[in-house]
Order: C-alpha cells, then sequence, then structure tokens
C-alpha cells in the first residue's frame, strides 16, 4: 500500500528535485536547434518515436524531445513513484485523497464475472444491460403500452460529457431509440430535445452522481410537467429513469425505486460513462457495443499497468505534457478530432483534463510553486484549420497540440475521408516545419513566414468502434494521471466548483424563486 500523502520525496516540490533542474539544461539545449534538425540527424527518427497500444498508435515523432530528454523525463517519472502510484490506482487504493476514497473506475472495466470486481458492480451492470436491452426490444414500454422510441438524457458535466461524446461517437443508434441529450439550464436545450417527441413514446433518464446538481434537477422538474400535460394523460413515474450514487436522493424526488441505477460513490463523475451513467451508450448501440468500449478500456489499463515506462503510451504523453508546461512554459495545449463523430472530444477532455488538473495545491495542501494542467481546448478538423490554425501557425505563443486520426480513412475508397486524414497530416508537418517545407512555394514576406517548431502528437485509432473509442479514452484519463502524480496534485477532487455553487445557493436563500 502507497502512502498517498508525505512520501518522504514529497518533502520537497518536484521543482526540487534534480531531475528536474537536469531538464531545465535539456531545454536550453534546444535553443539551437530546430524540430527539422531532429529529424535530419536521425532518418528514423518517425519510426523511432512511433508506439502502439493494441490497436492505438501515438506518432511523437513531431516533439522537442530526443533519447536525452526523454531519458530525463522518464527519471522525472520515477523519482515521482509513478509505477507505485499507477499500481495503487489499479488496485483501488485511496488516491482521492481529499475525498479519502479511491478512484477505481477502471474496476468497472474489467470483465464481468472476473473475481477482482465485487459481486455488486457485476449485478448492477447485468441490470441496467438488461434494461437497455428491454428497452431497445419493446419489452419496456410507457404507461400506456407504447414502446419508447425516444430517450431524453439530462446530466451535467460528467454525467453528460462522456456519454454524449461515445453515443455520437459510434455513429447511428444500432436500434428503434433515439438518444437525445440536454444539460444547460437554458430553455432552449430540454424544448429542442423534447420537440417533436410523444410523451408516451418518452423516456427521460436522469443522470446524477449527486442527485443535487441545480441544472439537472430543474431540467427533470420541468420534463415531469411535460408529461403531466400530454394530451393523453400518463404516468410520469413510468417514464422517469435515474442513475445516481445516491438513491434515496432520487426516491425523494419521485422516481420509482425500480426505476432506478447506481453506481458507487468513489467512481468521480468525469470518470463515469463506464458505470451505469453509460445507460444512454447502452440504449443507443446496444449492450454488446458498450461491452466493447470497455474491454477496449481495459487494453489500455493493462497496457498502462504493464508495459515498461519507455513504451507506456499514457506515461509518454502524460510526460509530453509535463515537458511543455513547466519548461516550455506552454499554457494551453489542443486537440483536433479529424472525425466529425469526434466533434464532442474537446469538451469532454476539457471536463477530464481541467477538473482534474486545475489545481493549486499538492496532495499535502501546500501552494504549488510549479504550473499545472494548461487550458484544453480545440476543435473538430478539418473545420478547426479554417478558424483557429493561423493562431497554431503564427501566434505569437504555441500550444502544442493532438490530432486524433482515424486510419482506415486514410485507406478508405471514399475520396473526402482520404482527404481529410491527409489534412491532419499535413497540418502537423507544417506546425513542426513551418513555411521551410514549401520549397520554391516560400514566401520571404514577413507575414508569411511560419516559423515551424510547433509540437504535435498523432493520435491513430484503426477504425471509430467501440472498442478503438474505450481505448481512446482510458488513454486520455491514464495521461492525467501521470501528470498528476509528476505535479503531485489530486487528479480526482473538483473543490474549486463548489465555491460558485454555494454561492449561488446564498444568492438563492436571500431571494428564493
Ligand atoms: O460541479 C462539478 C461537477 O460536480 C462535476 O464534477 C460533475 O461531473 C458534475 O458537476 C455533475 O454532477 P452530478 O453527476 O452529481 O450531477
Amino acid at each position: 500500500m502507497v502512502n498517498i500523502n508525505s512520501h518522504e520525496f514529497m518533502e520537497s516540490s518536484p521543482s526540487e528535485l534534480p531531475q528536474w533542474q537536469a531538464l531545465e539544461e535539456w531545454r536550453r539545449s534546444f535553443a539551437s536547434r530546430t524540430i527539422a534538425s531532429l529529424f535530419k540527424v536521425d532518418p528514423g527518427r518517425q519510426q523511432r518515436w512511433s508506439f502502439s497500444a493494441g490497436s492505438v498508435h501515438i506518432d511523437v515523432s513531431r516533439n522537442w524531445i530526443d533519447e536525452n530528454t526523454f531519458g530525463a523525463l522518464l527519471t522525472l517519472a520515477r523519482a515521482r513513484d509513478l509505477e507505485k502510484m499507477r499500481d495503487a490506482l489499479l488496485n483501488g487504493e485511496a488516491v482521492n485523497t481529499t475525498e479519502h476514497r479511491p478512484a477505481w473506475h477502471t474496476a468497472l472495466r474489467t470483465p464481468p464475472g472476473d473475481p477482482s470486481v465485487a459481486r455488486s458492480l457485476d449485478e448492477e451492470q447485468r441490470l441496467f444491460l438488461g434494461f437497455a436491452e428491454a428497452l431497445r426490444s419493446g419489452r419496456i414500454q410507457g404507461s400506456t403500452g407504447a414502446p419508447f422510441d425516444t430517450v431524453v438524457c439530462i446530466g451535467m458535466g460528467g454525467s453528460d460529457l462522456g456519454p454524449r461524446l461515445v453515443a455520437e461517437a459510434l455513429g447511428e443508434p444500432s436500434g428503434p431509440v433515439h438518444v437525445r441529450f440536454v444539460s444547460n439550464l437554458d430553455p432552449v436545450e430540454l424544448f429542442t430535445a423534447l420537440q417533436g417527441a410523444r410523451p408516451e413514446a418518452t423516456l427521460v433518464l436522469a443522470i446524477s452522481k449527486t442527485f443535487t446538481t441545480l441544472e439537472t434537477l430543474e431540467n427533470l422538474r420541468v420534463a415531469r410537467n411535460w408529461f403531466d400535460a400530454a394530451a393523453r394523460p400518463l404516468d410520469a413515474t413510468h417514464h422517469i429513469v435515474a442513475v445516481t450514487a445516491h438513491p434515496d436522493r432520487a426516491t425523494k424526488l419521485g422516481v420509482h425505486p425500480k426505476r432506478i441505477f447506481v453506481f458507487p460513490e468513489w467512481v468521480g463523475g468525469r470518470y463515469s460513462l463506464w458505470s451505469a451513467c453509460g445507460l444512454p451508450i447502452a440504449i443507443a448501440h446496444g449492450h454488446e457495443a458498450f461491452l466493447q468500449l470497455r474491454a477496449g478500456a481495459a487494453e489500455m489499463d493493462a497496457h498502462f499497468a504493464q508495459a515498461p515506462l519507455e513504451t507506456n503510451l499514457p506515461v509518454i504523453l502524460g510526460l509530453l505534457g509535463v515537458w511543455y508546461v513547466n519548461f516550455w512554459n506552454a499554457r494551453a495545449r489542443a486537440v483536433f478530432p479529424y472525425a466529425q463523430r469526434l466533434r464532442n472530444l474537446p469538451p469532454y477532455l476539457q471536463q477530464l483534463e481541467m477538473e482534474s488538473l486545475g489545481k493549486r495545491v499538492d496532495v499535502d495542501g501546500r501552494p504549488l510553486t510549479i504550473d499545472t494542467g494548461p487550458v484544453v481546448w480545440g476543435e473538430v478538423g478539418t473545420a478547426a484549420q479554417h478558424s483557429v490554425f493561423q493562431f497554431m501557425h503564427q501566434g505569437t505563443h504555441w500550444s502544442p497540440a493532438d490530432f486524433v486520426v482515424i486510419a482506415e480513412h486514410a485507406r478508405s475508397d471514399e475520396r473526402r475521408y482520404r482527404l481529410l486524414h491527409a489534412s491532419a497530416i499535413a497540418q502537423a508537418d507544417a506546425l513542426a516545419w513551418g513555411d521551410s517545407v514549401l520549397g520554391g512555394e516560400r514566401s520571404s514576406a514577413a507575414h508569411a513566414i511560419a516559423p515551424g517548431g510547433r509540437p504535435s502528437n498523432i493520435i491513430s485509432l484503426p477504425q471509430l468502434d467501440a472498442r478503438s473509442v474505450g481505448a481512446l479514452l482510458a488513454l486520455f484519463e491514464q495521461r492525467t494521471f501521470v501528470q498528476s502524480v509528476i505535479w503531485n496534485i489530486n487528479a480526482f477532487d473538483q473543490w474549486g466548483v463548489e465555491v460558485g455553487k454555494k454561492l449561488l445557493q446564498q444568492r438563492l436563500d436571500r431571494e428564493p424563486f
């Protein structure tokens, strides 16, 4: 068992470690070099800096990195006891130190029947996946006997972004039920989701870990009124389902106990799509797709647990994250998914990373003297090229980027898919090399110069299926954890969010609605 607080090496800030100072030296060694020059001295660079885990492939060759720097980053990771901390996470130890509980979402991804997983998790999974199938087949119906054809999911943050992303990433629903998502308090979103829906064939799925989130409860209240106002009278309790870690609160608000699916308190909101919170995914795409999603994530977890740090994808990406924030002063990181179905990846990653890594004190409560999580931002490609890429190529400060591409697009017979893939690679090349690669077409005008030297990763999935998406999201989760270990912060709490919530409550108490 690892003592998460107060490691002997945690007496000081990570920046006081000799390994940190070594990295500062290596950073200076890049002053007179270019990314292009790194390729020039090593013709096998792209191959050397490409790594795979199962079906996920990353090419990190377009980074300010060489053997020395990478070696120094790995030494820093070992000095921070990364392997032990990883094992603590994966073994369900209380890594969420301020809330005194594990962050054991990886346990949700182990196959049913695995002896390491509590039987209650298996049972809960059986219940909600069974419900999804019964809904899809029409065996579960509304109070008037009509099969459900529309599910409106109401949730916020982690209770919305993950299920929303995956449900869309897997394409058109494979069954008869259409799933829509609502999070905003602005009435427009719920209004739009309910437009055209028939109350007798509509199910509202309220997803909330705490079942106290204002936006979710308000939207649920309005949805209940919508059922009550239906032209043909119906029993709203047949039309409302809750997913929560606090079933008592859902029951108090009138949700029928048999229509509540639960998940453990130790599942963090932004890590909850693998629990019953993933019900919308199973409803839209079937339970097999949901199991495949989890299996892909479990494969990435196994890789994270077992692969040497040198070839470990979450470790490599996490260390690059630290490298740019702390040694290159990069305050942001961009993500550009080159797949329309992944258009919700940027907001999902914003919550995952900014809620996990936006911290100002270490795990012992001491103010940090180093920077932590960057701003995460992004946009779907190729639209991004025609909006934000001016900043990427010529802005005075830069943002390392992740390009997420689908390999089968590169090989596709469909011309637009090949163009999409080629566009991503061309952008990554242009960022790394700048306009120097244009040769004769290069302009000497100052305003036309793109200096290059702007790093990016290519993250490639073979295709956009449930297994690959599961692996991709687990890769991002574990990368986030790696960075938190180096920075000595808790990736699993979000106390800052509470301040705004409490102020709103005080205001509401003064001026009741
Ligand atoms: O306010 C932040 C937050 O707590 C997120 O961490 C969470 O994902 C979201 O709100 C929704 O919370 P809940 O699932 O409890 O409604």
